[in-house]
């Protein structure tokens, strides 16, 4: 092999399937320690920490994000950033409580590009979502939620494939493998960004009634069954 094809292959080593890193014991809190060391694809180098799914271990509802954005990456938490806020916002418009439900992405480890002091969001590959995915999959199958319900087009193509449309199945609640109720809805990163005042307006109250779906799937005495971790219990987060 010639030098220079040996430091390529030295500096590019081949994709690890997320199998090499899962542990024996599948419950969360062994599925979480084990991914924190996850090296299965890339998107571990630049970023801080693994972001694992959090909430009670028996949460009836799991919701599926796309990846940590620039805080989630920073604290290692989901959702506790502006899409965080939102979603906290939509889920208390819904009357789901939040610290009832499991939050988790479908990918990770927070994928940026740096612009200066920015870190700026890049979407994930079609390849690091079904690497990604193996945690996924571990964490419903140890949770067997009653109701997934995932943000945005990237998660909801992590279980349907890349054809899925949310714009045409936003809010469709249907019977699947994973879960007995199963709903895609806008992700509040997406509603953050629309530009137009009275878009992003609608768009807020389509997620908040997609969310008040889950009342009518997963009762709330179902939903409040579910124990409350403490760390949910975090203060109240600055402004960014
Ligand atoms: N966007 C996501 O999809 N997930 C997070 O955790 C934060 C922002």
């Amino acid at each position: 092999m010639s030098p220079a094809r040996r430091t390529r292959t030295e500096t590019t080593p081949p994709i690890t399937p997320v199998a090499a890193f899962l542990p024996s014991e599948r419950s969360l809190p062994a599925l979480r320690e084990a991914a924190a060391r996850c090296e299965a694809c890339d998107l571990f180098r630049p970023a801080t920490q693994t972001v694992f799914g959090e909430g009670p271990e028996n949460a009836s509802v799991m919701l599926v994000g796309e990846q940590p954005g620039d805080r989630e990456d920073r604290e290692g938490r989901p959702f506790v950033g502006p899409a965080g806020r939102l979603l906290d916002e939509a889920l208390a418009l819904a009357e789901v409580p939040r610290p009832r439900v499991y939050v988790t992405n479908a990918v990770k480890h927070f994928k940026f590009e740096e612009r200066g002091k920015r870190r700026l969001h890049q979407r994930p590959t079609t390849k690091e979502i079904r690497v990604c995915s193996g945690w996924l999959f571990a964490e419903i199958e140890a949770l067997k939620p009653q109701m997934i319900v995932c943000l945005g087009a990237t998660a909801a193509q992590t279980f349907m494939g890349p054809s899925f449309r949310l714009t045409q199945h936003r809010g469709e609640v249907i019977t699947t493998p994973w879960a007995p109720f199963w709903m895609a809805t806008y992700h509040p990163s997406a509603i953050l960004r629309m530009i137009e005042e009275n878009v992003r307006a609608a768009a807020r109250e389509a997620l908040i009634s997609d969310l008040r779906q889950i009342l009518n799937h997963v009762p709330l005495d179902a939903l409040e069954a579910a124990s409350r971790p403490d760390v949910v219990e975090a203060a109240p987060r600055p402004d960014v």
